[in-house]
């Protein structure tokens, strides 16, 4: 451990410690969803199963709660819903990392956790920091037990990059294939679009170039946090496409996060689909993927965005800590779409149930599931007075919208779907995350209502409910 590293560790440890005494008067820290221990937190990062524990990372600023210097921040499950935070496990103490540990992956491989990262450094000068002036460095971790980090290298700079791209190359994400490590980065070329590089490797050290991918017309200036993988023989490439602007109810939030399908083979002769929006609602970025001990495909996204803080707020800030990552969902390929449902272990932590049909008020909720089933109607949900989630058949559309303080300048969201046949609701004390039609279509947001024990009023009469108290205990 470098003396520099000793002292980020000494002195992210004491924030830790200070938050965890200041704790009264919250109401709104997630009960089953990743927070950070104190500070912000932003990207999920190094997603996987290693010694019998989920390992999720987190891009981590301890020492600011709206944002700064990044470390990877930790937590440890067995459940994917109970979480342990366990020390920081990358800090930026490297002159290849020294402004910020940036995103990236994990591969397991014989009894070893290896964390591919973004090193960033920002030099100082009179630079652009687009063209010139970043340094993007693609960087190895190395540990043994999942604890400890000691081991880091270097693995490329940008000159080791295609020239035709600007500094911004990152987000490492690696996986293997028949014995062969492929690595996907996101990236910006020097006329401004946004590409995936390739690379490939033979023995995790040393990388070689293959190709790039992109789509058949420019499609956004930057491409963030890219994922490929497989999903029930489709191909599927994630990525955070910025400078889309918005078209009639798409593209609503700053930067979008969504997937194509790639067909064909990804060194020569694919072809990307059509772009499609992974989420509709305020709070969705940067997701990841990973497979468990059972194979499931399990995203864990951002439950926030980027640069949006002009037009929307997180109250949390006012006790020290900003920003979680979403629920784990299960990812499943049908009918040419990606569906994502709420990872199964959800179920076991479901309690007292209400059942009914038709239009009702119930209070003294706090943290619990909903199931809707229905013919397709219009019909309306209010959660804590102010929190609109209604479908309109007419239009063949499902809206999301804040009528009142509990958004914190959060507006609408909507989408076009077919027709409505259920829904599945999830809401922790600060978070509402609604799975249409199976998954189908999917809205995440932060909330944040005034008490913490709050109210939902369902409004049609045709639609069959059932809600459930969920308890972690
Ligand atoms: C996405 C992102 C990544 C970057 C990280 C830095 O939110 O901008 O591209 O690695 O955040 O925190």
């Amino acid at each position: 451990m470098n003396a520099l590293q000793r002292e980020l560790k000494k002195l992210t440890i004491a924030y830790e410690k200070q938050s965890r005494s200041q704790k009264s008067g919250e109401n709104w820290r997630s009960a089953f969803h990743i927070t950070p221990p104190t500070g912000w937190l932003n990207d999920p990062n190094g997603l996987c199963f290693y010694q019998d524990m989920y390992h999720v990372f987190f891009q981590y600023s301890p020492f600011d709660v709206n944002g700064g210097l990044k470390l990877w921040g930790h937590a440890v499950s067995k459940d994917l819903l109970n979480w342990e935070y366990m020390e920081a496990a990358l800090y930026p103490d490297q002159p290849y990392d020294c402004h910020g540990v940036y995103s990236g992956s994990a591969l397991t491989e014989n009894g070893n956790l290896y964390l591919f990262y973004t090193g960033n450094v920002k030099h100082s000068g009179d630079y652009d920091y687009i063209n010139n002036g970043r340094g993007s460095n693609t960087v190895m971790a190395v540990s043994h037990d999942g604890k400890t980090f000691q081991e880091k290298l270097l693995l490329m700079e940008n000159k080791d990059y295609p020239h035709h791209l600007t500094c911004h190359v990152r987000d490492p994400k690696v996986w293997k294939e028949n014995k062969i490590y492929y690595m996907v980065q996101g990236a910006r070329t020097k006329d401004h679009t946004g590409q995936v590089i390739l690379f490939s490797s033979t023995d995790k050290y040393l990388w070689k170039f293959e190709t790039i991918i992109k789509s058949d017309v420019p499609f956004g200036y930057m491409w963030e946090c890219p994922d490929l993988f497989e999903l029930n023989g489709q191909k599927i490439l994630c990525i955070c496409p910025q400078g889309i602007p918005s078209q009639d109810l798409k593209y609503q939030n700053v930067y979008q996060a969504g997937y194509f399908l790639l067909s064909g083979d990804f060194y020569k002769d694919y072809h990307l689909s059509e772009f499609q929006e992974l989420d509709h609602g305020f709070d969705f970025y940067a997701p990841q993927t990973f497979t468990d001990a059972t194979n499931r495909r399990i995203l864990i996204g951002w439950m926030g965005a980027a640069d949006s803080s002009h037009l929307y707020t997180n109250p949390t800030m006012a006790y020290g800590w900003n920003q979680a990552l979403t629920l784990p969902r299960e990812l499943i390929f049908k009918n040419g779409k990606v569906f994502q449902e709420p990872i199964s272990e959800l179920k076991s932590l479901r309690k007292q149930k209400i059942t009914g049909q038709g239009s009702k008020r119930i209070h003294g909720l706090t943290l619990y599931e909903l199931e809707l089933k229905g013919t397709d109607t219009s019909f309306s949900l209010t959660l804590a007075e102010d929190l609109l989630l209604f479908y309109q058949k007419e239009d063949h559309a499902f809206f999301m919208k804040f009528t009142g303080k509990s958004g914190y300048g959060r507006t609408c969201r909507g989408t076009q779907i077919s027709e409505f046949r259920n829904l599945r609701a999830v809401v922790d004390y600060s978070s509402v995350e609604l799975f249409i039609n199976d998954g189908e279509t999917v809205f995440t947001t932060r909330y944040y209502p005034a008490t913490v024990q709050t109210t939902l009023e369902i409004k049609g009469t045709q639609i069959e409910y059932v809600i459930w108290e969920l308890s972690l205990k």
